[in-house]
């Protein structure tokens, strides 16, 4: 059986299985939802995040929730967490003993909050999620199936806020997230048409 949200938020409290405990200020459980249809999964928390102990709160996502209106989804609608429950030092790439250290807490959140889709921001959530070496850039634009979930990738926020050229893209897979949340809840027969 899942584990509750709040069993797996009391088995992390103090975690100091990384060295990145020594660094944070709060550890970023996660936030939203809890039976969000779409889960939003991230790469780590930012200085915004270690601060505010919430993930996406700072300018990437602003960018975010900005976005989330062309998926005809709200902040309140989703679940967001990340890859890392702490943040790096000076954002730098997580570590492969940091993911592995973390990843099953949320591992046992996607089980909790059990969506129909997970939206993966950026390389290092969609490799942990589609157990694939393959970069974003290759991924995203499409629907992947893995288990009963559907997987889309999108660009992380950060990247196209350093690059303007793929705010369209952004907008686009936004685009066919609505669609995609659509067609699933025909599938499940909650369709409004
Ligand atoms: N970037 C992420 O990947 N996660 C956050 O929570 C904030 C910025």
């Amino acid at each position: 059986m899942a584990k509750s949200l709040v069993d797996i938020a009391t088995e992390l409290e103090g975690c100091c299985r990384c060295a990145l405990s020594e660094t944070r200020t709060n550890l970023v459980f996660g936030v939203g939802n809890p039976t969000a249809e779409v889960m939003f999964i991230g790469e780590a928390p930012g200085k915004q995040e270690d601060l505010g102990a919430e993930p996406f709160i700072g300018a990437a996502g602003q960018y975010l929730n900005s976005l989330l209106a062309l998926a005809g989804l709200k902040r309140e609608d989703i679940y967001i967490a990340n890859v890392l429950k702490c943040r790096p030092p000076e954002n730098r790439d997580p570590l492969v003993d940091e993911i592995e250290a973390c990843t099953p807490f949320l591992r046992e959140q996607v089980k909790a909050i059990n969506p129909e889709i997970l939206v993966t921001l950026g390389n290092f959530a969609t490799r942990f999620i589609l157990k694939t070496d393959r970069g974003i850039t290759g991924l995203r634009g499409q629907v992947h199936i893995t288990g009963r979930f559907s997987v889309l990738p999108i660009f992380h926020p950060a990247a196209a806020i350093y690059d303007s050229n793929k705010k369209a893209i952004m907008e686009d897979d936004f685009r066919l997230l609505g669609r995609l949340i659509a067609q699933r809840r025909v599938e499940r027969g909650s369709g409004q048409l």
